[in-house]
């Protein structure tokens, strides 16, 4: 009886469109792209983020230079709290012209390049994560302090 009642107060986190990817359901991106993506990871992304992209334990904590250590993108951490095109102008852009440390990478990176590096980090997600962040209705809920100071409009 209780685990019904739970069951339902739970639905409304559960992606409701039909088509959407949800749990056990397809995820947006394809094989080929996980695999140009782990491979564009390693030259581009993991210095800072970590082999399997798990970061440090310590990524709550700010540096001596007051500046958080990049996040783990795995899944653990809160980029499942930002959608698709957020995290694409996140790598884009960067966060270093908002006060953060990342560099941009709309110079280094195609557009389908960024997607297949969102494609290899995202499949390392926990299905009931990325259930959560593909049931996400408001795109600009949840930005990055960084991120907010921009016209959280336009992405
Ligand atoms: C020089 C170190 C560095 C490199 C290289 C780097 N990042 Fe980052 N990244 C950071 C830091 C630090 C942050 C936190 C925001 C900031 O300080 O700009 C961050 C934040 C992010 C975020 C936001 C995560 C969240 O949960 O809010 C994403 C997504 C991301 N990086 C993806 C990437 C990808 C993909 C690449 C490779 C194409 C990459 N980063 C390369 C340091 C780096």
């Amino acid at each position: 009886m209780k685990r019904a009642l739970l069951f339902f107060i739970m639905l409304p986190w559960l992606p409701a469109d039909a088509g959407e990817p949800g749990p056990g359901m397809k995820r947006w991106y394809t094989p080929e792209q996980v695999a140009q993506g782990k491979a564009l990871f390693a030259r581009h992304c993991s210095e800072c983020h970590g082999k399997n992209a798990a970061s440090t334990p310590e990524w709550r904590k700010p540096g001596p230079d007051g500046h958080f250590p990049p996040p783990p993108l795995n899944g653990t951490a809160h980029t499942w709290h930002h959608p698709l095109p957020l995290l694409r102008r996140t790598i884009r852009e960067g966060g270093i012209r908002l006060g953060g440390k990342m560099p941009g990478f709309q110079e280094k990176l195609s557009a389908a390049q960024i997607d297949a590096v969102i494609a290899w980090f995202q499949s390392l997600w926990p299905d009931n994560i990325y259930a959560l962040w593909s049931g996400m209705r408001s795109p600009t809920a949840s930005q990055p302090a960084f991120i907010k100071e921009r016209n959280p409009g336009k992405r």
